[in-house]
């Protein structure tokens, strides 16, 4: 099993469909008492890729929504009861600066996070999230990253001024490059980009090894 905190309510949907699709998937043959589950090809390849956080048929995956507002937390509950995920998914208000993070999880999902504040304020999260998980953990951004060498894309651009004007006065869309040293900063030992996603959005994933 593996238990993810998330600052996404979205991801309530995407597991409610992940679920569903493998509630469909064709049934799997029970492993002998005292052995363990065959992993799926994808996560046989490349052990500890960010493949071992997708919901499979054999995998179950438990996920706590994590945000510092009531209202989020509630509507995500709403969210959570309606796709019938109340023994999977959780909420828990709680802020991610002043609080510590719930114990007992494996990997730690930030969306849409990381761009609201400095690198020195991300550096004290991802610092944090290293002391909270367990050897084998993670920690995963989603967000629109910057290229390394500064050349874009536009939307960053255009984005960086919102967050250091506007939102935070400190927050900015950030180049991969500079979340990775501040990953190897808060000890993790790799890194591994998944690039290319839709309106100029990437993955990173820092593993504590
Ligand atoms: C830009 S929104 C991203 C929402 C969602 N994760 C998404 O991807 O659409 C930022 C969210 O972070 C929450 N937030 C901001 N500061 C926080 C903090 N210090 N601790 C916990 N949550 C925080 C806000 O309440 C808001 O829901």
């Amino acid at each position: 099993m593996k238990k993810l905190l998330t600052s996404s309510c979205a991801l309530v949907a995407l597991l409610a469909a992940s679920l569903a699709a493998a509630q469909t998937a064709p049934a799997q043959t029970a492993p002998a008492a005292g052995t363990q589950a065959p992993a799926p090809a994808s996560t046989q390849a490349a052990a500890n890729r960010p493949s071992d956080y997708v919901v499979g048929p054999t995998d179950v995956l438990k996920v706590t929504v994590y945000d510092s507002e009531e209202n989020v937390c509630r509507i995500a509950g709403q969210n959570i009861k309606a796709h019938g995920l109340s023994d999977r998914v959780f909420t828990r208000i709680g802020n991610f600066l002043t609080d510590p993070f719930p114990t007992g999880i494996d990997a730690i999902l930030f969306c849409h996070i990381f761009t609201i504040w400095s690198m020195e304020r991300n550096l004290e999260i991802l610092r944090k999230c290293w002391w909270t998980l367990p050897t084998g953990g993670a920690v995963i951004l989603f967000n629109m990253m910057s290229a390394d060498d500064d050349s874009g894309p536009l939307s960053t651009a255009l984005g960086s001024p919102y967050f250091l004007a506007i939102a935070t006065g400190e927050g900015m869309l950030h180049r991969w490059t500079d979340y990775e040293r501040a990953m190897r900063e808060a000890g993790f030992s790799r890194t591994e980009r998944a690039e290319g996603l839709p309106l100029n959005h990437g993955v990173l994933v820092a593993f504590k090894d």
